[in-house]
């Protein structure tokens, strides 16, 4: 397969303005035409420098996200939104309680269902997608099992959001954040791979010497479904950043 592009930064300070730039360049742009921007977002450690980024835009700068529709790709399974484990959470206190997202344009994966109500859930929340036009940039970590969200080695590339089973790998890698391994839920709400290569843009993001094997396999091997980032090769706008430590193992 095609091999993904990728562009090395100095540090993850550097690769946070640059991110969070592209994305106040995309919010300036669809207000200037009267339309809503739409975002795909992350959590974990990856993308803290781009939401303190954009949080600074926004205080400092005056980025306003009233026009900005937010699509979160994952939640814990069964999680309750209020818990210090819940991307809900996660997401307010880095991201939504200091910018001026509209409320009503916030979606996150419900981890609260009960399991005969996820799979409607899972559909609805691909419906909400296509109604808001579909997402504009799509912003990405990456586990070292090479999953993006939690699409966990396996997963096809034509999934779409719904329930799955974390890897063992990627629940070790959780385990301090919630006092043990034993503590880390068995599944997740996940938007699919297919869903995540409908986006326009993808910006994957990866930092750490600990993400160099997963890095290189992704950019380098030949597509499969063993390494679900690897699809990203595939789409027409992805684009993978680095820190050097991630890019560290790329040939
Ligand atoms: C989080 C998500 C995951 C993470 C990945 C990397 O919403 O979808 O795919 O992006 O596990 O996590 P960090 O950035 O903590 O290394």
């Amino acid at each position: 397969g095609t091999v993904l592009p990728c562009v090395l930064y100095r540090n993850a300070a550097v690769l946070a303005r640059h991110v969070a730039a592209e994305v106040a360049d995309l919010i300036r742009q669809r207000q200037s035409e009267g339309r809503q921007a739409v975002l795909g977002l992350p959590t974990g450690s990856t993308p803290i420098g781009v939401y303190r980024e954009l949080i600074r835009l926004h205080q400092e700068e005056g980025l306003d996200f009233s026009n900005v529709v937010t699509f979160n790709l994952d939640e814990y399974w069964p999680m309750e939104p209020d818990s210090v484990h819940s991307y809900h959470r996660w997401m307010r206190e880095n991201f939504f309680d200091h910018v001026n997202v509209p409320e009503e344009n916030i979606h996150i994966p419900d981890g609260q269902l009960s399991r005969g109500k996820v799979d409607r859930f899972c559909a609805e929340y691909e419906k909400a997608i296509a109604a808001a036009g579909g997402i504009d940039i799509q912003m990405l970590g990456i586990g070292r099992t090479g999953h993006i969200g939690f699409n966990e080695p396996g997963s096809s590339r034509a999934s779409r959001t719904r329930l799955v089973n974390l890897d063992p790998v990627t629940r070790r890698d959780a385990a301090s954040g919630f006092g043990g391994e034993e503590n880390v839920p068995l599944r997740a709400v996940t938007m699919g791979v297919g869903t995540i290569m409908d986006a326009r843009r993808v910006i994957m993001m990866a930092l750490g010497e600990h993400k160099a094997p997963i890095v290189r396999r992704s950019a380098e091997d030949e597509e499969t479904a063993e390494i679900p980032a690897s699809f990203l090769q595939a789409h027409p706008n992805a684009t993978l950043l680095l820190d050097s430590a991630a890019a560290a193992e790329l040939t």
